[in-house]
């Protein structure tokens, strides 16, 4: 037996207990003659005494020791003289009798400790030895839980799980895909899956009522601190249910996740609001609702007043940060500079001072007298020592950026707080968005996602302002302002479908050849049906109070897609390509 008890476990009860133990070396020290070494295993550290006046031989190995050595220790439980009330085990230690080193360690290139001094590189090609550390340990472990709750929950409720192919065909998620070359089929190629959407549906057909996959899916897109170009979904999709059926389902699966995961009470109901609601007062589809601030439209105060500025603009909004009024000249400054970066675009920012003896002062007092400002700042609700800030363009853009503004500023104020948590639904999403650029509708969640029934005749028009108009059963999961999850009632009529591929501009030949099994399958006696997506490694990094995912998954990629650890992607050898029916148009 290599052990008889973890590194975590043993206590001042186990007093007089002769214990084996193994695990890794974390530190050696010698004091006064005595060794004493940190024993980790994932369980927790046990402190190890080898006594001065033990077997020389015993002595001379525990002095051989080096961090990460692997070992095998027996001795016994005794209690401490000096007792560290930080760690679980820390009344108790073991002197041990003997040690057998099991496997030596080169030295590692960085501390493998709660808090390590490698740099992120260096411990992303050693991820193996990161993976060591507690943090780690306990992402990986909460990462566990959660995937048991779901299973649990949802097997509860009569899901199946059932796993879809890997090797597929495009589905249109809005990234690109991930190809694979067929050697079987030369020239021609798999996709791998951006989500298994049309699997899931083909099974609702099939009649599998409930579905559900724990899945990964792959996406060629910028990546970020919530993405990666392989990521889990928590992949569902029920039959005969409306979108309040799945809105029901999925609130008892994240509100069991959180109490039984974090011990957490979440709202019930959880709050909804419409995409519209959530754009004009936010500034976001995924609203951070953990504190106010919201935006609001002040386009009639301030228009006429014979500043050229907003009077040529679509769109004024304003937000009021509270407290911000003591705010001085520089840093106003320097917020219209990150307002202006690229990332927010932003044409600048206009302040109004509401101070706190009662005086008001703006960056546009030449245009606006004391009352326009007043009225101003009682229409965006600011208190006295707000500041409020000002954007103006077209609507939409203008409300994005003071959105992102927003954000910003609640992170500046101590606002969100990652121990708090606001979950939100966003609910009745446009169907369509329509490119300037391209000339042309795209769907908003993705092509089989049905309109809502009353929106029917304007989906059928061919008008542009009518098609603009149509919503969708569509919702998202958002928690303190990320979007977890998303998923929409879908279209299950082929007609319906035929009409949705016309209106998104892809003819039926195009339609067919991509999509012609699932309007095929939609001749067979399709169910009405629905689901959602949950982004499994966003939940386990906002559940551990986390803004990245990369900890949460156990060898993620960098911000380059790359997996330095394992050196890939990698070229491949000419035979392999020539077999492939692949030439590269790198030169080299
Ligand atoms: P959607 O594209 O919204 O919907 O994806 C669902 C959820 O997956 C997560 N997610 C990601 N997480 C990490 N890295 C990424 N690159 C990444 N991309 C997406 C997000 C998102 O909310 N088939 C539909 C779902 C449906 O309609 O049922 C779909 O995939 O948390």
């Amino acid at each position: 037996m290599y052990r008889t008890h973890t590194c975590g476990e043993l206590r001042i009860v186990n007093a007089g207990q002769t214990v084996t133990l193994a695990g890794w070396v974390q530190r050696a020290r010698k004091l006064g003659g005595m060794t004493f070494i940190d024993l980790r295993d994932r369980y927790g550290i046990t402190q190890i005494v080898v006594e001065a006046d033990a077997d020389p031989a015993l002595v001379e190995t525990a002095s051989s020791l080096g961090r990460e050595f692997v070992i095998q220790v027996t001795g016994t439980v005794v209690e401490r003289e000096s007792k560290n009330a930080k760690m679980p085990t820390g009344e108790i230690e073991i002197r041990i009798s003997s040690i057998n080193i099991l496997n030596k360690s080169v030295t590692p290139p960085f501390t493998i400790e709660e808090n390590s001094d490698g740099g992120e590189d260096i411990r992303a090609k050693y991820r193996y030895l990161d993976l060591r550390r507690p943090p780690l340990q306990r992402a990986l472990a909460l990462r566990h839980r959660l995937a048991q709750e779901v299973r649990n929950y949802l097997d509860s409720k009569g899901f199946l799980e059932i796993e879809t192919p890997y090797l597929i065909k495009s589905t249109p998620e809005g990234a690109r895909d991930f190809v694979v070359p067929s050697r079987m089929n030369p020239g021609e190629f798999y996709a791998l899956p951006q989500s298994p959407q049309t699997f899931k549906q083909l099974l609702m057909v099939a009649g599998y009522d409930r579905y559900v996959q724990i899945v990964r899916c792959f996406r060629d897109e910028d990546l970020r601190a919530d993405r990666q170009p392989e990521f889990t979904q928590i992949d569902c999709e029920m039959s005969f249910v409306e979108q309040e059926d799945v809105l029901e389902m999925f609130e008892g699966m994240m509100r069991s996740m959180f109490k039984n995961a974090l011990g957490v009470d979440i709202p019930n109901p959880i709050p909804r609001m419409s995409w519209y609601d959530a754009m004009d007062k936010y500034g976001s589809d995924k609203p951070d609702i953990r504190f106010g601030m919201e935006i609001h439209e002040v386009t009639s105060l301030v228009k006429g007043h014979g500043f050229g500025v907003f009077d040529a603009e679509e769109y004024v909004g304003a937000i009021s940060a509270p407290g911000l009024a003591a705010y001085t000249r520089k840093q106003v400054d320097e917020l219209t500079e990150w307002v202006k970066r690229p990332q927010v675009g932003a044409k600048g920012l206009v302040y109004i001072r509401v101070n706190e003896d009662g005086s008001i002062k703006s960056s546009v007092d030449k245009f606006y007298s004391r009352e326009d400002l007043e009225a101003i700042a009682s229409a965006v609700e600011a208190k006295k020592g707000d500041l409020v800030l000002l954007m103006c363009g077209p609507k939409r853009k203008t409300q994005t950026r003071l959105g992102v503004l927003r954000i910003e500023l609640g992170g500046r104020l101590g606002f969100r707080d990652p121990k708090v948590f606001a979950p939100l639904w966003v609910v009745d999403f446009p169907l369509l968005e329509w490119s300037e650029e391209d000339g042309r509708f795209y769907a908003m969640h993705h092509p089989f996602t049905a309109p809502k029934p009353e929106h029917l005749d304007w989906f059928m028009s061919n008008a542009k302002e009518d098609l603009e108009r149509v919503c969708a059963n569509a919702y998202d999961f958002v928690l303190n302002g990320t979007e977890l999850g998303g998923g929409s009632i879908r279209i299950h009529n082929a007609d319906m479908q035929k009409r949705m591929f016309e209106v998104l501009g892809i003819g039926p030949e195009e339609a067919d050849y991509k999509f012609g099994f699932i309007i095929n399958a939609f001749q067979y006696g399709a169910p009405p049906h629905g689901g959602l997506a949950f982004g499994f490694d966003r939940i386990c990094a906002l559940f551990g109070g986390q803004e990245t995912i990369r900890d949460y998954i156990a060898f993620p990629k960098n911000n380059q897609g790359r997996d330095v650890m394992i050196d890939s992607p990698s070229k491949i050898d000419a035979v392999q390509m020539e077999e492939l029916c692949i030439a590269s148009t790198v030169k080299e």
